[in-house]
């Protein structure tokens, strides 16, 4: 076993981490004040080729390993969550998706200008009635020979308005249950396509969440995904690989409470001497540094197994359900580290804490995950 990163893996950590304090840092604390989407900051990295990671060269990609992609998403999140997550769900949500499952028509016309940054993309599964119990969805997509008439609601859409492209999950043929559902590429400027008023969050709150209407929206099958009622286990399958994303995001949001921590730790004295030597906050640290660490080889280790194309699905479960947990709790603890100052918005790891609540949230619950990996599990 080798836990040596390769010389071009190490380059694109270090690629993350100077655009991350360069780049994100400087104004990280307004844009989530004024809840502002980070428009500059997508272009730019869409320029460094992070918002097309694992895509082929071909298809306007970088053509990276997902170890890659999680490094990147480590260092990215550490500093800023709602440049991560627009990152993810571009990434290992749309980007991915299209590259696996679309033909090449529809590659040429929406992978390349989404992988190579010049457009960004949406994943529209989530509905009012239809979160956890995905296969509810009430969004219709009714078959009419040459095109189908999409109708619903979606909501929760992370890149609602910056997007240009949303993948649409909608159910055509309602009486063969989730055999029925398909996915379709649906383009925002399209006639009868309607996003709401953006939502007022607790955490990553640069990034854009809407909903999304739609009123006999006329979609060219060409736009349709896979064959006749493939997109419920597209969107299945295009999860998996989303939770590494989001997994890594909740390890980065983590790291960077963690850093943030320790250094402080170092600095403050309290009684004489610096809070590192009192037992209690070393402890703390303690703790965070190993949980961060198992985080870690959870995320890479998910990420392996997708680069060796092995099944994925029950290690990117396990890796976002324990990453997760872990970010509320090494957030916490920092905040706490830092005390009083903690609690206010200079030292950043107040919004660290609000951000990393989400990661318990999207992409599946806690729950949904523990649904997942008890099924596996008890399978044998
Ligand atoms: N790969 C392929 N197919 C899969 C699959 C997988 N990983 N998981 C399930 N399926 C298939 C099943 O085989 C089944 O098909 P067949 O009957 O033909 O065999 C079908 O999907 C239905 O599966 P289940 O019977 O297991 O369905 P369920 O109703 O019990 O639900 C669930 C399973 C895991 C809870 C699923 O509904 C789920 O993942 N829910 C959470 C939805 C979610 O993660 N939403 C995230 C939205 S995107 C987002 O959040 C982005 C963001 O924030 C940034
Ligand atoms: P519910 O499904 O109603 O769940 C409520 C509670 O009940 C949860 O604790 C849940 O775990 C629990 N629960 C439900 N069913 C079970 C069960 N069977 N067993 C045990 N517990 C259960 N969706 C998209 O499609 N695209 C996006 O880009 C996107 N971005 C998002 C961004 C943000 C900021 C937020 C808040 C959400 C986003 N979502 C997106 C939606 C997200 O995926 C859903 O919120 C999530 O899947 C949960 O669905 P729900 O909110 O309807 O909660």
């Amino acid at each position: 076993m080798n836990f040596q990163l390769t010389e071009e893996q190490k380059a694109v950590q270090m690629a993350a981490r100077d655009f991350a304090r360069n780049e994100l840092l400087p104004g990280v604390i307004e844009r989530d004040e004024k809840q502002k989407f980070p428009a500059e900051q997508v272009q730019k990295l869409g320029e460094l080729g992070f918002m097309g990671m694992m895509v082929d060269p071909k298809w306007g990609g970088s053509g990276m390993d997902t170890i890659s992609y999680v490094l990147a998403m480590e260092e990215i999140s550490k500093i800023d969550a709602s440049v991560s997550v627009c990152m993810s769900v571009n990434n290992s949500l749309v980007c991915w998706g299209l590259e696996k499952y679309g033909n090449d028509a529809q590659r040429e016309k929406y992978l390349v200008p989404l992988a190579s940054g010049q457009k960004i993309g949406a994943f529209l599964l989530s509905e009012p009635e239809a979160g956890s119990d995905a296969t509810s969805q009430r969004t219709t997509a009714e078959d009419k020979g040459d095109h189908y008439i999409l109708n619903g609601t979606k909501n929760w859409i992370t890149n609602g308005s910056s997007a240009s492209y949303y993948l649409v999950i909608a159910q055509t043929y309602p009486e063969k249950g989730h055999r029925g559902i398909n996915a379709f590429i649906v383009e925002k400027a399209w006639a009868g396509v309607t996003v709401g008023a953006k939502e007022n969050k607790l955490g990553i709150r640069g990034s854009d969440t809407h909903s999304i209407m739609f009123q006999d929206v006329k979609v060219p099958k060409e736009n349709r995904i896979g064959d006749d009622g493939f997109g419920f286990t597209f969107a299945m399958k295009v999860l998996a690989g989303g939770r590494i994303g989001i997994a890594s995001q909740a390890l980065g949001i983590a790291s960077g409470a963690y850093e943030l921590a320790l250094k402080y730790s170092k600095e403050r004295k309290a009684f004489g001497t610096e809070i590192s030597n009192h037992q209690a906050v070393a402890f703390k640290l303690a703790d965070m540094a190993t949980e961060i660490e198992a985080a870690r080889l959870l995320c890479l280790k998910a990420a392996w197994t997708k680069d060796q194309g092995l099944d994925y699905t029950l290690s990117a479960s396990m890796a976002k359900l324990f990453a997760s947990d872990i970010a509320q709790r090494v957030t916490n603890e920092a905040v706490q580290v830092h005390g009083g100052y903690g609690y206010v918005k200079e030292f950043h790891v107040e919004r660290l804490m609000r951000d990393a609540k989400i990661t318990q949230i999207y992409e599946g619950t806690s729950e949904v995950q523990r649904i997942v990996i008890s099924r596996t599990v008890l399978k044998g």
